[in-house]
């Protein structure tokens, strides 16, 4: 009978102590697509794994839906346990009105700043020298997906480049294939743009139009070619009749489509299908043309809450997703890379390989937004998205109108 009490006792203890650390902590992001949900279930596992508790709150739509409602909450005193931003600058003025967490300590503890690379990453999270977001992926956006099964039935060789590509896309038109899948969202139109402008008029030329604003180049030869380059792109997208990213990729998955361009996110639907990069699907960085990616990507912060439980389940998460077996398993899935250099990639995938490969050439370029300001910038998406909409604006009245807007650019 004493036994038994002491078991009892023990058992209660138990409890007690599981249920005092059992956090329950809600983490706001844009991951909905299949591939994207697997991923991030790799971070509840672990998560939950320390005895806390995931809430998952998955926002539907894209960034840029999720983003004004994650902020409202945050200003609005309503904040969530942990969300979603991408690297760079767009929770600085949350951070600077002090509403983020201070991760610094737990930093240096696990030695981020000898660990992350490339080291903007940890740099787009140190305000003031303290830190306050933990990066957990670096995305690139420079990739053509393509359906080896399409091609090879219409009787064409896998592309292996953008000319090939769109020299093959009568021959998937006549088999009623729609050559290059793009969903309506302008987010889309502007990225598969900018990737097109880098992968063919060079990465050299791309920086130098947006960075330094060369209108000599931007209404030159090399850029004549981009927007003929556009122009074939938006007839072979013609009949592409999706919303979002991730159902283009489907019509790519399911042979409806011959390929798509898209940040390698898009990897992660190939894997739910269970696809075989290489085998079934080939990734093109750089279009095949100039390989080189943007070292893009998401970043967690953890809004100030007045309750030390959070805080410490808000600590916790932010070291399990750093850590490498994290890192290792979301990654895979996300079709992202792993911000860490020290991680065992036995198993990454032929397309992860090219871009842990072009990572460590360093051929690496900055995103528009670091070259342009938001208006010029803005000014520029809205004329790639006139131009990929409206079929009676040539190549020719667009670059004119690129040229006048990169003239008046800052
Ligand atoms: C990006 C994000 C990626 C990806 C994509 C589409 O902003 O960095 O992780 O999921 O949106 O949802």
């Amino acid at each position: 009978m004493k036994a038994l009490r002491a078991v009892f006792a023990a058992t209660t203890a138990l409890c007690a102590a599981t249920a005092a650390n059992a956090t329950d902590l809600e983490v706001t992001h844009w991951w909905t697509s299949g591939g994207e949900a697997a991923a991030v279930a790799e971070f509840a596992k672990a998560f939950n794994a320390t005895g806390n508790n995931w809430v998952d709150g998955a926002i539907a739509g894209s960034g840029g839906t999720a983003r004004p409602i994650i902020i409202s909450r945050i200003t609005g005193g309503d904040p969530m346990g942990a969300t979603q931003f991408n690297h760079g600058r767009q929770a600085e003025e949350l951070v600077e009105a002090g509403l983020m967490l201070d991760l610094t300590e737990i930093a240096e503890e696990g030695k981020w700043r000898d660990i992350i690379r490339p080291s903007s990453l940890l740099d787009s999270c140190t305000v003031d020298g303290r830190i306050y977001c933990v990066p957990v992926n670096i995305h690139s956006q420079q990739w053509l997906w393509l359906n080896n099964s399409v091609f090879e039935n219409a009787g064409v060789a896998v592309p292996t480049n953008w000319d090939e590509f769109s020299a093959a896309a009568s021959k998937l038109q006549e088999s009623g294939i729609v050559p290059l899948a793009m969903g309506q969202q302008p987010w889309q139109t502007t990225l598969a743009f900018q990737v097109i402008l880098t992968a063919l008029a060079g990465p050299e030329a791309y920086t130098k139009i947006f960075g330094e604003k060369d209108v000599d180049l931007a209404g030159g030869p090399e850029l004549a070619k981009v927007f003929q380059a556009a122009d074939a792109a938006r007839n072979m997208a013609k009949d592409s009749n999706v919303q979002n990213w991730n159902d283009a990729t489907t019509m790519v998955i399911t042979g409806k489509a011959g390929g798509q361009i898209m940040g390698d996110w898009a990897q992660g639907e190939f894997q739910v299908a269970d696809l075989v990069a290489g085998e079934d699907y080939t990734c093109l960085p750089g279009l095949g043309v100039n390989e080189v990616i943007m070292t893009g990507g998401d970043a967690f912060y953890f809004p100030k809450v007045d309750d030390a439980d959070i805080t410490a389940a808000q600590l916790e998460l932010a070291k399990v997703m750093i850590s490498p077996e994290t890192q290792v398993a979301f990654n895979l899935k996300k079709g992202s890379l792993p911000v860490r250099g020290d991680v065992d990639l036995a198993a990454a995938n032929d397309c992860m390989r090219k871009g842990l490969d072009i990572l460590s050439q360093g051929k690496i370029i900055q995103s528009p937004d670091q070259l342009m300001s938001a208006d010029s910038l803005t000014q520029v998406n809205d004329l790639f998205v006139e131009f990929f909409n409206n079929p009676d604006m040539s190549a020719e009245d667009a670059q004119a109108l690129f040229v006048s807007i990169v003239g008046n650019a800052d």
